[in-house]
Formats: C-alpha cells, sequence, structure tokens
C-alpha cells in the first residue's frame, strides 16, 4: 500500500482529497494510507515558530530548516519501521522540474512519498543540502503554499493506484496516456439547441469512432499543444489523420 506522510502547515487541506471522491474511496479501499506532520509540532522554541526573516533582507519570511527536516526525518522513519526501503521525499515548489504524466506513473509506482509544502517565500535552501530531495512544479505560475500542488500530485498518483478506478473510469484513455489529448466527449440528448452530436458516434462502427478519436486527438493536440506532438511524433497513418483532421476543419 502506498504511504502518503505530508508535510504541511494546513493538515485539514488535504480532508479534500483524502476524504472525497475517486481518492476518498481509494483510502477507504486501503490503496493509499496518508498522514500529515505540522512542522510546528517538531519547532524548538517556545514560540513553535516555524519561520524567519530571509537573511540580506526583502520581502517575506522563509520557513526554518530545523522543523521541517525533524518532520521529515520523522515522516520517513515511520514509514520505514512500515516496511517502505527507501522513501521519496518531494518538494512542491515553482523552481521544480514540471510534473507531467511519466512522472506521476513512476510515483505511482513506489511504496512510500513524502511531500513537503511550504509557504511564506520558501524554505531555508539547506534543508534541500542536507535531505536527498526531488523538486517538482505543478506549473509556471505561484501558489500560495505547496498543498494544492501536493494534492494534485496525490490526485494524479492515486488514480494509477491498481483499482483506484471503477471499470467505467478507467485511466488508460485518459489525455497523455498515448502523448496526446483528448478527444470531444458527447452524451444524451442529442440536440443541445441547434447542436447535433457527430454522426459517426451515432453509427456503431467502433473501427470508424476509434479512428474519429484517434484524428480529433491528433487534431486538438496540434491546435492546442504542438509541443506535445514534436516530442512525440507520428506514425505514417496518424499524419494521414491529421491532414484529414486540417481538410476537415477547413473553413468552407
Ligand atoms: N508552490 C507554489 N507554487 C507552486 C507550483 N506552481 N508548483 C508547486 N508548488 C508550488
Amino acid at each position: 500500500m502506498l504511504q502518503f506522510d505530508v508535510v504541511t502547515l494546513f493538515p485539514k487541506m488535504f480532508e479534500a482529497v483524502t476524504n472525497l471522491g475517486i481518492t476518498g474511496r481509494a483510502r477507504k479501499l486501503g490503496l493509499y494510507q496518508f498522514i500529515a506532520w505540522n512542522p510546528r509540532d517538531f519547532a524548538g522554541n517556545a514560540h513553535r515558530s516555524v519561520d524567519d526573516r530571509p537573511y540580506g533582507g526583502g520581502p517575506g519570511m522563509v520557513m526554518m530548516a530545523e522543523p521541517l527536516s525533524c518532520a521529515v526525518e520523522f515522516a520517513t522513519g515511520r514509514q520505514r519501521s512500515n516496511g517502505v526501503q527507501r522513501s521519496k521525499v518531494v518538494y512542491l515548489t515553482p523552481q521544480g522540474r514540471l510534473l507531467d504524466h511519466a512522472k506521476v506513473i513512476e510515483l505511482s509506482q513506489l511504496s512510500g512519498l513524502v511531500l513537503l509544502a511550504g509557504r511564506y517565500e520558501g524554505i531555508d535552501e539547506r534543508l534541500l543540502q542536507q535531505h536527498e530531495i526531488e523538486e517538482l512544479s505543478i506549473g509556471d505560475y505561484v501558489l500560495s503554499g505547496g498543498e494544492l500542488a501536493a494534492m494534485v500530485l496525490m490526485d494524479s498518483v492515486i488514480r494509477q493506484l491498481p483499482g483506484a478506478l471503477g471499470d467505467h473510469e478507467s485511466a488508460t484513455q485518459d489525455s497523455f496516456v498515448n502523448g496526446l489529448l483528448d478527444c470531444p466527449h458527447y452524451t444524451r440528448p442529442d440536440k443541445v439547441g441547434d447542436l447535433g452530436v457527430p454522426a459517426v458516434l451515432m453509427s456503431g462502427n467502433h473501427a470508424h469512432i476509434a479512428r474519429w478519436r484517434l484524428k480529433q486527438s491528433l487534431g486538438r493536440t496540434l491546435q492546442r499543444r504542438p509541443d506535445l506532438l514534436s516530442k512525440r511524433g507520428m506514425s505514417a497513418e496518424e499524419q494521414l489523420l491529421l491532414a484529414e483532421f486540417q481538410d476537415d476543419t477547413k473553413q468552407v
């Protein structure tokens, strides 16, 4: 069972992930374990403070290395006594490498993750020098803290755990699984205002439907995320489909 230990000043925020929806159900099924550690409980000073002003001046506060270090060691120690041989420690920060599908798959195959959610301007750099910590970002924007980023990571990892999704929620059809964006989806009724449903989806011809879906995926990926397409490359058949997509969408 995957163990998540999270070091955070706001353990309650994680209830959104651990109690609700697919990720809540997965926890109740025992697919992962979650424990939050508050660095304040590891603060050595009388005021239980966990942050201080930055050396060199400037705005904001910096989280102190010591309470975070104690919390991380406590978390990895707990995981070790629960059978985790090697915990991976991840610090969520905009300075990190971008989280992507390949990284999510890699993390979902581990047995113990310790997530470090920072607040304020950042954490004392020496914590990152003392421990083996991987820095990950969820996008090129700044959040008020690492908690939401840690929850994004948890959600994306948990949905990959065997048994987390029901049959009708298969992860194998998700965007990015084949390096492409997902195709458009339609459900009842067959008319929304004056908008219908593409005829091929009503045809019952599964080969045609699969071909249409792949064509839409290729087209959308080219229009919205050409970077993904150049990274991935295309087969001759896919190049043909994409040319067809461009033909289809040419304005008459
Ligand atoms: N903390 C603040 N912003 C973040 C981001 N974009 N990704 C990960 N952690 C963060």
